[in-house]
């Protein structure tokens, strides 16, 4: 039996904008994403048998089809034909679920990754993008990771210059938010306020920081459920310490701020501690290793 041992990076979004509704129901995004340092552990066994065997370190979580780490692997599988092959796979947890940023898509992509190296397909960047968009909509972008516009889906990438260094707070209060239900909850014709999506664009070539934080902006915001009033008061706490800017990540229902200061974000990290259990203090991500 060969293994390998993936770190599955997680997502912040640092603007969400939703252009239209599809036929499909899906919604056409432009969102700019960037990976960050906080990662799960895969570790990813294949050997002659068969099937597709999953745990994770969370009780709650499926180990059956529809964890989205065995859906990577039968995609793979359906997608090279292999046969006569038992693989395991072994989550261990540290990107909190349920948060906006992307834990479940990143341990798919981490799958992908893992089994191409591991079975020599050499499949290229873009045909691993391809297959991973048929297991969720964020999956393509967690393949390379690193920093891109996101449109479609979620699945049409386009490459840009990393978010500068910087220290990254993230928040996440106790309850979920579901991501169909927010999503139910947008009309594409009524979305007011937007973000200024080119605006970050530029400021990132210009790898001018305070212009990217001080442009971020998540549609979702403005549609959240009641009870969701930790998400602006944890936007608040965060700002409170200087932060150049905090908006939430993907459809919460974390939330997150950039530090250009480490002793400002360590300030912030530990007061927001102080009331939430699930607190972070990362840092960005360039790229990732295809292996
Ligand atoms: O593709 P994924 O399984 O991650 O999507 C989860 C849900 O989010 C979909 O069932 C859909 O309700 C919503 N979604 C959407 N438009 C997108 C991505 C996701 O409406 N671009």
């Amino acid at each position: 039996m060969m293994y390998l041992i993936e770190n599955a990076y997680a997502k912040i979004n640092l603007s969400i904008d939703i252009v239209s509704r599809m036929d499909s129901g899906y919604h056409n995004m432009r969102m700019v994403m960037q990976s960050i340092a906080l990662h799960d552990e895969i570790t990813v066994a294949c050997g002659p048998g068969e099937g597709i065997h999953v745990v994770t370190d969370l009780r709650y979580l499926p180990n059956d089809e529809r964890n989205i780490a065995s859906r990577a692997a039968a995609v793979f599988f359906e997608y090279t034909g292999f046969t006569g092959y038992r693989v395991d796979i072994d989550v261990k947890k540290n990107i909190p679920v349920c948060a906006g940023l992307g834990g479940g898509s990143t341990d798919g992509a981490a799958v992908l990754r893992a089994l191409n190296t591991l079975l020599e397909t050499k499949l290229d960047r873009k045909t691993l993008e391809r297959l991973a968009e048929k297991v969720g909509s964020d999956v393509a972008f967690c393949i390379a990771g690193g920093t891109s516009l996101a449109e479609g889906r979620g699945e049409i990438l386009t490459g840009l210059e990393p978010l500068p260094d910087c220290r990254i707070v993230i928040c996440k209060p106790a309850f979920a938010i579901s991501t169909p239900e927010l999503f139910s909850r947008i009309n594409c014709d009524k979305i007011h306020l937007r973000p200024d999506t080119n605006g970050i664009i530029e400021a990132l070539e210009k790898r001018n920081l305070p212009a990217v934080a001080r442009r971020m902006y998540n549609v979702f915001e403005d549609v959240l459920p009641k009870g969701s009033g930790a998400v602006g008061e944890i936007k608040q706490r965060l700002m409170e310490h200087d932060a150049l800017g905090a908006v939430m990540t993907g459809t919460g229902s974390a939330v997150f701020g950039l530090f250009s200061s480490s002793e400002d974000a360590l300030n912030a990290y530990e007061d927001l501690k102080s009331t939430y259990q699930e607190c972070y203090m990362t840092e960005v991500i360039k790229r990732i290793d295809l292996g």
